[in-house]
């Protein structure tokens, strides 16, 4: 044991998080999404940043300079700091199965983002890893911890707006990135199913349940080290009857909107992966299709709380709780549904003719 007021040895973490102290959050990976996860990190409360690492020393030092923590030269340092918790993975997902196993051989609890990884297999090894290792393990799926979607499930499940119908959900944006760009190398896992349709497929599964059957076709694009897919298009049948139609694209720009017809109205969502807007519509009952429907009042869906930064506030939020009540796995983003959605996309690529080698 260190004498009293020494600096911690670096090694395996032993330490545990408690009700009274702030979650000591680790980064690794400097890139576009770890700098955005760092600024909602901050207005977060009972969260803290002690530590970022990178592959470059150089990097790290200048989002620490930016976002505060000890800035490290290797993702091997960052794990070995003892002040930290939990540890962030901000790299592309092709390598996300190797960062964690890297973090859960520290001892620490591990926030993945999305995919959690290419394929099922590897998503099921990653789990397997946190359980030898007795660790928490997220998907960071920002969405299923949105008040807004928190709010809708709950509302949608009391049978408020009806019973739901059809689904629709569009994301795409049109990328134009330089070969090597995580977004259009196979090798760093690029495809628009990764990217954007699991954010579709896991509103879908939230508000409807895990899809009976998926039927797929996409477009793909071969470049340096294989082909992948640009651009998907799923219909899918949900349980009772509940049909939906989803896409994603990263070579045209989508609406981001979701809809979801109901046989009372339609719940419209705006930037559906985070809802910036939720809003039901009722139709006014009428007797026959032949009269005029009357207006009916839209009812605004109100988030079940405040949302925390851009919302990743509230998956960090999410993080702190279960690992103060000591969970391995957090009821919102529960393994298994991660697990379900990644044997749907792996069912997609298959249909829309990709495969990861
Ligand atoms: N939740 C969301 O809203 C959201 C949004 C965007 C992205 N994401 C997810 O976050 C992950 C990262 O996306 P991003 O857009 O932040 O990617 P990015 O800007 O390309 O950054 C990825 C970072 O990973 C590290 N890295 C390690 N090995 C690498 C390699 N061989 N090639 C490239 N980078 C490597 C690099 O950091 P160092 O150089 O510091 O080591 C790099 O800056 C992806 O899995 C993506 O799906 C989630």
């Amino acid at each position: 044991m260190a004498a009293p007021g020494a600096a911690p040895a670096a090694g395996r973490y032993v330490g545990a998080v408690t009700s009274d102290t702030p979650v000591r959050w680790g980064i690794l990976a400097t890139g576009k999404i770890a700098h955005t996860f760092a600024r909602d990190l901050r207005r977060t409360p009972g969260a803290e940043l002690v530590a970022v690492g990178s592959r470059r020393l150089a990097s790290a030092e200048a989002f620490a300079a930016e976002h505060g923590g000890r800035p490290y030269g290797s993702y091997e340092e960052l794990v070995a700091d003892p002040e930290v918790d939990v540890v962030y993975i901000a790299t592309p997902h092709a390598l996300h199965l190797e960062n964690a196993r890297l973090v859960f051989e520290a001892g620490k609890h591990v926030l993945c983002e999305k995919p959690l990884t290419l394929s099922t297999a590897d998503a099921e090894e990653m789990v397997a890893l946190a359980r030898r290792h007795d660790r928490f393990l997220m998907e960071a799926m920002w969405t299923a911890c949105h008040p807004t979607i928190i709010a809708l499930r709950r509302r949608l499940a009391a049978g408020e707006f009806g019973t739901p119908r059809h689904f629709h959900a569009e994301l795409g944006f049109l990328v134009t990135a330089d070969p090597g760009d995580r977004m259009v190398d196979p090798a760093l896992g690029a495809s628009a199913l990764l990217d954007m349709g699991v954010y579709p497929l896991t509103v879908a599964h939230l508000l409807l349940g895990e899809a009976e059957s998926l039927h797929a076709v996409g477009d793909t694009r071969t470049a340096p080290g294989g082909t992948f897919d640009t651009d998907v298009a799923i219909v899918g049948r949900y349980p009772g009857g509940v049909l939906a139609t989803l896409t994603a694209s990263i070579t045209s720009w989508s609406s981001r909107a979701a809809a979801l017809a109901t046989d009372r109205g339609r719940i419209l969502l705006d930037d559906f992966h985070h809802p910036t807007r939720a809003v039901f519509q009722p139709v006014a009952p009428v007797a026959s299709w032949t009269e005029e429907q009357g207006a009916v009042e839209p009812v605004e869906i109100e988030p079940d709380g405040p949302v925390i930064g851009a919302g990743y506030g509230n998956e960090i939020a999410e993080v702190g709780r279960c690992l103060r009540e000591g969970l391995r796995e957090s009821p919102l983003v529960p393994h298994a549904q991660t697990l379900t959605l990644l044997r749907q996309m792996d069912d997609v690529r298959r249909q829309v003719g990709v495969r990861f080698t």
